[in-house]
């Protein structure tokens, strides 16, 4: 007759010997099946109970196998589990002292380079830098800058509306009814805005739906176009180079009355005329004029007590001209080919 106790013993030392080969999880599951499960072969043991007469013996000797092979078992569970972690973090151990991926250092858009020179230069005249808003109203776009809803100068300024108060502002001068509504008391003023203005443009060369814009003005007592014409021939010398010349011909803007365009004398030829200037010597870089007494007075400045000026510059034809850049396009396309040619200062 088979001694069933004696097999107990001999499955619990060939149990142990077993788990001792056992190097990693796969098999150690394959051990936990074959040994410990229900259908294992130690609960398997139980089957023969009947069979036994010393039930009480095989009992303790079953008991001492699952007891022995179970507890051994969870260490080697416990010791697998251990070795993945180290092994785990010596292959993820990372060298904090090597030198990282450098990282590509950019450049300042070149329509940028020329907003920071114009800053620079009216920042030594006293003046304050504005904010302004991309997101405009109808009232400090037009209105307040006297150009009332059915003006038809609004017709070339035909923008990007969101419903029908706001708008994507057509041009940097709503900056200046900004700066001159919220003035409390009302004082003098110095101050330039420069930001992105937006228009309904079809885009080419020369015309972009976005581009930027510096706006400045002055208000104060007594100022006259004396003023205007000195503040821009300074300006034009310290942005061109100190031989330039500026001049003044009539235009016409709601906002300004008189109103001038104003031409830099050629930085390329001098004045002589080359095919930067179009063979005339001069080259039109903004608009301006006296602030319009019914714009003071719309923005709560007394037109008997205040008068100013006002301007503008298209930023961007004064980068083109300055860098040579053939195509207005460039400034927004992000392309670090064309960027990477202008350095940081
Ligand atoms: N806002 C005008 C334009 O966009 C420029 C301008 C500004 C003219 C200030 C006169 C005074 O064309």
């Amino acid at each position: 007759m088979e001694n069933h106790i004696e097999n107990a013993e001999k499955l619990r030392l060939e149990a142990l010997s077993a788990l001792e080969g056992v190097q990693d999880e796969k098999s150690l599951e394959d051990f936990y099946v074959a040994y410990l499960a229900k259908k294992g072969s130690i609960p398997g043991l139980m089957t023969h109970m009947r069979e036994v007469e010393d039930k009480a013996a095989f009992g303790a000797a079953v008991n001492k196998a699952r007891g022995d092979v179970t507890a051994a078992y969870e260490a080697k569970k416990a010791s697998l589990a251990q070795k993945a972690l180290q092994a785990r973090l010596a292959k993820d151990k990372i060298d904090l002292t090597l030198p990282g991926e450098p990282m590509g250092v950019g450049h300042v858009n070149p329509y940028r380079l020329v907003i920071d020179e114009v800053i620079d230069i009216f920042l030594a005249m006293g003046y304050e830098v504005c904010e302004g808003r991309d997101v405009e109203t109808d009232r400090f776009n037009f209105e307040l800058l006297n150009v009332p809803k059915d003006h038809p100068s609004r017709d070339m300024q035909d923008t990007f509306y969101f419903g029908d108060d706001y708008l994507l502002r057509t041009q940097t001068s709503a900056a200046q009814a900004h700066k001159m509504t919220e003035m409390e008391p009302k004082r003098p003023i110095r101050m330039i805005a420069p930001g992105k203005a937006y228009r309904r443009d079809d885009d080419d060369m020369t015309h972009s739906h976005q581009f930027a814009q510096i706006e400045g003005l002055v208000v104060d007592k007594d100022i006259s176009i004396a003023h205007l014409k000195a503040t821009l021939e300074l300006f034009a010398k310290r942005m061109f180079g100190q031989k330039r010349e500026i001049r003044l011909r009539s235009s016409y803007f709601p906002f300004t009355e008189p109103s001038v365009e104003v031409d830099v004398s050629c930085f390329n030829c001098g004045g002589k005329g080359c095919a930067m200037c179009k063979g005339t010597g001069w080259i039109e870089i903004l608009g301006a004029g006296m602030v319009n007494p019914r714009v003071l007075e719309a923005c709560g400045y007394d037109p008997n007590v205040y008068s100013g000026f006002a301007f503008g510059v298209g930023v961007e034809r004064v980068a083109m001209l300055r860098y040579g850049i053939d195509d207005i396009r460039r400034f927004y396309q992000n392309d670090q080919r064309f960027l990477k040619d202008f350095p940081l200062k």
